[in-house]
């Protein structure tokens, strides 16, 4: 092989599938049934991959998708209930490292999104550099339904992508957007049909692999720098989160999604 041509390959894991090809490296989310909700199985291995792809010269930019309808209907709300407050910290923590692992590598990555978006996929997606969508993609921050709140930096994204008051909207609200208001709304870059939102997020990824990578990282950088999510609010977010998780409410909620029935929330 050519010194610098770059070599195609693809990996195992249980939760994700992982390609790479032509330097342009894509995680499927790839755990269907359960609308690719992310558990700390997926969770590590996401870790893995981009801890290695940070170190790997052959992976020069980055596409995040899903398998089936959804990209990423959130955090898997099963683990819920077995969490206490202190096990709430622990899981806001690790969810915050990893994403911030996908905010922080000095190469471009996207967003790919093929269907829902919600929860702590939405807060991946913030993430994320730019965010592609298929037209019936869905996005929003559901958590306040379960009686919780953003534990993984939406609290601390999403304002900079939407302004405050659409944030407050979201945040509070808990309420699905379509791929269109996302749009209008700045969250999403462009707007895809669905069965070219590959193409599209391909097309643009080698546009930019095609400009010169120190430039294209050392943007990255600067801009990270400039705008980086700060530790501080991340940590208040964190405290937030763990908090809800001594309250009846969120036993209410979480129980409520599992048992598919309203939940019927005391404020307490
Ligand atoms: N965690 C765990 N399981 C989830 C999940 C999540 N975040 N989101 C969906 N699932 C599971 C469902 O429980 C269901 O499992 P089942 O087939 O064993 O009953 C399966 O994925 C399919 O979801 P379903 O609800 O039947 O699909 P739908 O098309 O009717 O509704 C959603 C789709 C996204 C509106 C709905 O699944 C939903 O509200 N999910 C939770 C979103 C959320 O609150 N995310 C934030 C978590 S902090």
């Amino acid at each position: 092989m050519a010194e610098n041509q770059v070599e195609d390959f693809m990996s195992t894991y249980k939760n994700l599938l992982v390609e790479v090809r032509d330097g342009l490296g894509t995680i499927t989310f790839n755990r269907p049934e359960a609308l690719n909700a992310l558990n700390q199985q997926t969770i590590d291995e996401l870790d893995h991959v981009l801890g290695d792809w940070e170190k790997n010269p052959q992976v020069k930019g980055i596409i995040l998708t899903g398998k089936g309808k959804a990209f990423v209907a959130g955090a898997d709300i099963t683990q819920f209930n077995s969490l206490n407050n202190e096990g709430a910290t622990t899981f806001a923590k690790r969810g915050q490292e990893v994403f911030g692992k996908c905010e922080k590598i000095l190469k471009p990555v996207l967003a790919a999104v093929n269907g829902f978006a919600l929860g702590g996929g939405c807060e991946l997606i913030l993430a994320c550099d730019f965010i592609y969508a298929s037209e019936n993609a869905k996005f929003g921050q559901p958590e306040v339904n379960l009686g919780i709140m953003c534990g993984w930096g939406g609290t601390q994204r999403m304002p900079r992508f939407v302004g405050l008051p659409r944030a407050r909207e979201l945040l509070f609200s808990g309420e699905m957007i379509s791929a269109e208001e996302a749009f209008r709304i700045g969250l999403v870059n462009k707007l895809c049909k669905p069965e070219e939102l590959m193409n599209e997020s391909v097309k643009k990824m080698k546009l930019i692999l095609s400009r010169g990578p120190l430039a294209v990282a050392q943007t990255k950088k600067v801009l990270n720098e400039t705008f980086l999510t700060a530790e501080e609010g991340l940590k208040k977010e964190r405290d937030a989160f763990s908090y809800l998780f001594s309250t009846s409410d969120k036993k209410e909620g979480v129980n409520a999604f599992l048992e598919k029935r309203p939940a019927n929330f005391q404020g307490k």
